[in-house]
């Protein structure tokens, strides 16, 4: 259709249906098998589940077809049903949750997967994804950093349009893509003390310049929709807030996509204390044009009765169906309201080796290697003991994976390992060793207990005592459950279960070369793990895949090139911990002791592991820097180039990192900032000069006139393999 034939539709509907688009309903109130949100499905009326615009977390071809045919023939005006799905890191092929994804520093590779996850959602049925996650996550102890990709400006906005792009394709209406929602809106990942849903408290540029620019970059890459977000900002919920939606998503941005709340967003500002009453609640969020309530009766209950009485002028209601007219019509369902939806083509890609081969290449890219002594890994020696409650476990998936239904197409460390050293001569053997977690933990949304655990855990620990005895090398599979982390799952503690580390001290006690394994969702304290390891590598939530990539990386198939998106702290009491923080007039340079600088008593105050760090097989160095001139002019281009040399045994990519310090500005400036990044395959014993072009744009901060601006002055740029090192050299911005 075009915009008129969807102005003259609008025009048709009557004020019922008009506000029956802005509702969005839990799936469970169309399909019983659905999640049920415990907010009584069966009470919703008939006529808000034959009229309402949209639905979340049902999927199946068949069954969507269906749905689709009966609701549209019950519709006055056959508009089609609108399916949302929060397809994260995968709908049937589960890729690494996004934390590891933004490990491979690697957006081509993120947009690839992006476009498979896309094409199986489509075949299912789905119209709608609720990803990327764009919000900068700093603080470990929030258990959403694990659907982020990072703490990185840079990195965060790479990553997030990359994945718009591949969910969306050149053509959203091809049947193989679909729309995607970016998320949420704004600051979320800025929670107080790292609590779920906590209030946000940031100054304006901070927000500006930190956290708002992967929403922006994943808007101006096509996103077709954007979510509110649970927090407020500035004292408001941010599904209300004027400034963040009216001011900077629509003018400034320039969003003119639809407008979703997150879950029940609406009518959580009631409890917040920012609205009286439901009623006051969609007043208020559609006077900051937020135009689909997702999952709460505010719209479908009370915004009808506002419109009559005035109280939400007709044209912002007519604006808001309009937009989401036109997002069904993008989306070519005026045209086909089933999009090519085919449960043969799904089974299809399941099956194909190609998706399977991107989701290995992703997994085995994300592994960030962080300890290597004494050159452990490759894996070597003729026997090998897989132990730990990962050695074996095919829930390697995060919470997210909610479409994935049974897991015996993931491929376990097991799996794979029987399959690397089949024939070769290398003897395998697992053991669980213990159980994955302690008894009384809480997870998402349960309390683990077994009532035999403490039997249990004895006989798992000889049994893997025996096992490292027999074995010249131990493989420690060990980790996080996946409900430790994403939604509602923030901690004080980043320690792995206490009975893991139990293991690991006996084990490392055999004298036996210990590689361990961390699967997990977020950085945790591994100060003892490193300590006791030969080998320490994180494999994050590697999905379906998991077991293949991780193989590939031990057996030396492909060498480690992922680096750490978030910095990994010493002690869970440095949380938010981020390598780009602002400089006090007391530093505390290199972690010396040093009284009255910015310091703890207890801790340095550097990261364990900073972001960008990860080693590979063989060592990386880096040559001095040099620089094409000493000056920079508004719209000129400095090149600042180093040599990188791999001493190694295999070929090696690694990630080079550009990053940047404004010595002096009308705000503090961060004490260094990732403007630039490349992946680079490098041959043992190959020297490759890298270069990055240096403009103006690149120098622009929120000064103090509060607009985006560059300030002349000096510059100091390092090159380097990580945060926290690289070599140096500076320029001046001439004005
Ligand atoms: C989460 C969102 C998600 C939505 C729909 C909410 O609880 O915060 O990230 O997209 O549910 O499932």
């Amino acid at each position: 259709m075009n915009d008129q034939q969807l102005f003259s539709l609008l025009s048709d509907m009557s004020l019922e249906e008009k506000v029956m688009q802005l509702v969005q309903l839990p799936g469970g109130a169309y399909d019983p098998t659905a999640f049920q949100t415990g907010i009584s499905e069966e009470t919703i009326p008939q006529r808000v589940r034959q009229l309402a615009g949209s639905t979340l977390s049902i999927d199946g071809a068949d069954k969507l077809r269906d749905l689709q045919t009966r609701y549209m023939a019950a519709h006055p005006h056959h508009i089609p049903l609108l399916f949302m799905l929060d397809v994260v890191h995968g709908h049937k092929t589960v890729f690494p949750c996004p934390l590891g994804q933004g490990a491979t520093f690697d957006p081509a590779l993120v947009e690839e997967g992006a476009s498979v996850q896309a094409a199986e959602a489509a075949a299912d049925g789905i119209h709608v994804t609720f990803s990327p996650m764009c919000d900068l996550s700093r603080d470990a102890r929030w258990g959403r950093v694990m659907e982020s990709t990072g703490e990185d400006v840079l990195l965060n906005s790479r990553m997030a349009a990359a994945m718009v792009k591949g969910y969306q394709g050149e053509r959203v209406d091809d049947g193989r893509h679909v729309a995607s929602c970016i998320k949420h809106f704004a600051a979320y990942g800025g929670a107080e003390a790292g609590r779920d849903y906590q209030n946000v408290e940031l100054s304006e540029h901070t927000l500006r310049e930190k956290y708002l620019p992967a929403y922006r970059a994943a808007i101006d890459a096509g996103a077709m929709l954007v979510m509110s977000s649970f927090n407020t900002w500035n004292g408001i919920p941010a599904s209300a807030h004027p400034q963040l939606m009216k001011e900077i998503l629509r003018a400034e941005f320039g969003f003119d996509g639809v407008l979703i709340s997150d879950y029940g967003a609406v009518r959580e500002m009631v409890p917040h204390s920012y609205a009286e009453d439901d009623a006051d609640a969609a007043r208020k969020s559609m006077a900051a044009t937020l135009d689909i309530d997702m999952c709460g009766a505010c719209y479908s209950g009370h915004l009808e009765e506002l419109v009559r009485s005035g109280k939400v002028p007709e044209q912002a209601l007519d604006e808001a169906v309009m937009r989401v007219l036109r997002l069904k019509n993008d989306l070519g369902l005026f045209e086909d309201p089933f999009r090519g939806v085919s449960a043969e083509r799904l089974e299809a890609l399941r099956s194909d080796p190609a998706v399977r081969a991107s989701a290995r290449k992703t997994v085995a890219e994300s592994l960030v290697l962080l300890e290597n002594k004494n050159e452990a890994l490759p894996l070597r020696g003729r026997r090998i003991a897989f132990i730990g409650p990962y050695a074996e476990n095919a829930d390697i998936h995060s919470s997210w994976a909610i479409s994935l239904g049974d897991t015996s197409g993931t491929v376990t460390v097991r799996k794979a390992a029987e399959e690397a050293f089949a024939g070769t001569g290398t003897e395998v053997r697992f053991a669980a060793g213990c159980t994955l977690l302690d008894q009384g933990t809480h997870v998402n949304v349960s309390i683990y207990s077994d009532p035999d655990w403490e039997e249990k855990n004895r006989r798992l620990a000889d049994e893997a005592a025996e096992a490292a005895e027999w074995a010249d090398t131990v493989v420690l599979c060990l980790g996080e459950h996946r409900g430790q982390t994403g939604e509602s799952t923030s901690r004080v503690s980043l320690t792995l279960p206490e009975v893991q580390t139990d293991l690991l001290r006996r084990l490392a006690g055999t004298k036996k070369r210990i590689v361990t394994l961390v699967f997990c969702g977020r950085p945790l304290e591994l100060k003892e793990a490193a300590a006791l390891s030969d080998a320490l590598m994180v494999c994050w939530l590697p999905g379906s895949e998991g077991g293949h990539g991780i193989l590939d990386v031990l057996t030396g198939r492909t060498a480690p090139s992922g680096k750490l998106p978030m910095s990994f702290p010493r002690a869970v009491g440095q949380e938010p911990l981020h390598y780009d923080q602002y400089p006090t007039g007391r530093p505390r340079p290199d972690d010396r002791y040093d009284a009255f600088t910015s310091r703890y008593l207890d801790c340095e105050n550097s990261a364990l592991y900073p972001f960008g760090y990860g080693l590979t097989y063989g060592e990386v160095r880096f040559s001095p820097v040099t620089l094409s001139g000493g000056t920079l002019a508004p719209d000129g281009v400095l090149t600042a180039s180093a040599d990188v040399t791999l001493t190694g045994p295999m070929p090696a990519e690694q990630t080079v990192q550009l990053y940047l310090r404004d010595v002096t500005g009308s705000r503090v400036r961060p004490v260094r900032e990732l403007k630039d990044f490349r992946r680079i395959l490098l041959k043992p014993g190959e020297t490759r000069t890298v270069s990055f072009e240096i403009t103006e744009p690149m120098l622009r901060f929120w000064t103090a006139e509060n607009r985006w601006a560059s300030e002349p002055g000096r510059f100091r740029l390092w090159i380097g393999p990580d945060s926290a090192s690289g070599s140096e050299a500076g320029f001046t911005l001439i004005g």
